[in-house]
């Protein structure tokens, strides 16, 4: 069944996390049969956040929903449907719908060394699946590469500041003023790989990547020539999106619609697909 209508969401809270960037809290008014398709969700799936009169924008879940219907998304501000969103309230009712794509791939995360190296918002989509092995412990190893321009641009603090106690996580910003070597390294995303690997110990069975395409490029490249199997590294891609559900074509990634058969893709897939930044 094509999923075409919004559900209407109220907007239950919301705080500011980062430079023109929102962390919101919706909540599904709907009835239980409706809300069943979003219990379904999976970490790195998307779904379109609907501004009446306004237009959609696709978002990532940094929770999933729960029972209740109550799920968060990290929002930054950049054209007509997120300045609208800006300028609703809490209590507030918008619309969404969704869930949509393919998440991560969870069932090969099981028992396994990973390694997650977000950039910017990209930390978004990485969120979900970070909470869900935390909670589970089903890993042998997770370490979390976390990129920013400046102290102003650091998003999800509150959450990362819980995983820190948690997991090893290496906070990197290219712009230090205001912030403290010990917690933060100076440089970017791809920049720190060598030294995240060396001391990663053994090599990581699995690494997903979210962020600019540019960064998650670079670093794809640069973990192949590591030696990691480009089937074993995973990435976010973003793309123009209308519909989200495969009929428009505004997704258009070579041969694949990035609605439907993405976002994730692992790199071998998108060398195939000859994606170009
Ligand atoms: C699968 C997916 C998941 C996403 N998840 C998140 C998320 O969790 N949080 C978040 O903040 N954003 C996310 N985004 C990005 C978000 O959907 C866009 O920023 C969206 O365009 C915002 O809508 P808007 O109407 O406010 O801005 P728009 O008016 O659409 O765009 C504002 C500006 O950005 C440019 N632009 C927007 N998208 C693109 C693009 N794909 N390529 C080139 N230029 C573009 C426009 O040309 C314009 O200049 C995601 C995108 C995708 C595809
Ligand atoms: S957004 Fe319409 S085909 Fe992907």
């Amino acid at each position: 069944m094509l999923n075409l209508t919004p559900v209407p969401i109220k907007i239950v809270d919301c705080y500011d996390d980062g430079e023109n960037t929102r962390h919101y809290q919706f909540a599904i008014q709907e009835t239980e049969q409706h809300l069943s398709p979003w219990l379904k969700a999976e970490s790195g799936q998307f779904f379109m956040l609907c501004l009446p009169g306004v237009g959609e924008a696709p978002f990532t879940f940094t929770t999933l929903p729960n029972a209740q219907g109550n799920f968060r998304a990290l929002v930054r501000r950049m054209g007509s449907v997120t300045d609208a969103l800006f300028q609703c309230g809490v209590g507030d009712i918008i619309g969404a719908r969704g869930p949509f794509g393919r998440g991560w791939p969870m069932e090969r995360l099981l028992n396994q060394r990973i390694l997650i190296v977000g950039g910017g918002c990209g930390i978004a989509p990485l969120a979900s699946v970070i909470n869900q092995l935390i909670d589970s412990q089903q890993f042998i190893q997770l370490e979390v590469v976390y990129a920013a321009r400046n102290q102003a641009a650091l998003m999800l603090n509150p959450e990362r500041a819980r995983w820190q106690h948690l997991i090893p996580i290496f906070n990197v910003v290219e712009d230090m003023a205001g912030l403290s070597d010990g917690e933060f390294y100076p440089g970017t995303a791809t920049g720190i790989l060598p030294k995240v690997l060396h001391t990663f110990g053994e090599q990581p069975d699995t690494v997903l990547l979210a962020g600019p395409e540019a960064m998650q490029t670079a670093a794809a490249e640069y973990l192949v020539a590591y030696g990691i199997d480009p089937k074993s590294i995973f990435l976010s891609i973003e793309r123009r999106m209308h519909c989200a559900v495969g009929l428009c074509g505004h997704c258009y990634l070579n041969e694949k619609y990035v609605c439907s058969h993405g976002p994730t893709f692992s790199w071998a897939e998108l060398l195939q697909y000859d994606i170009a930044c």
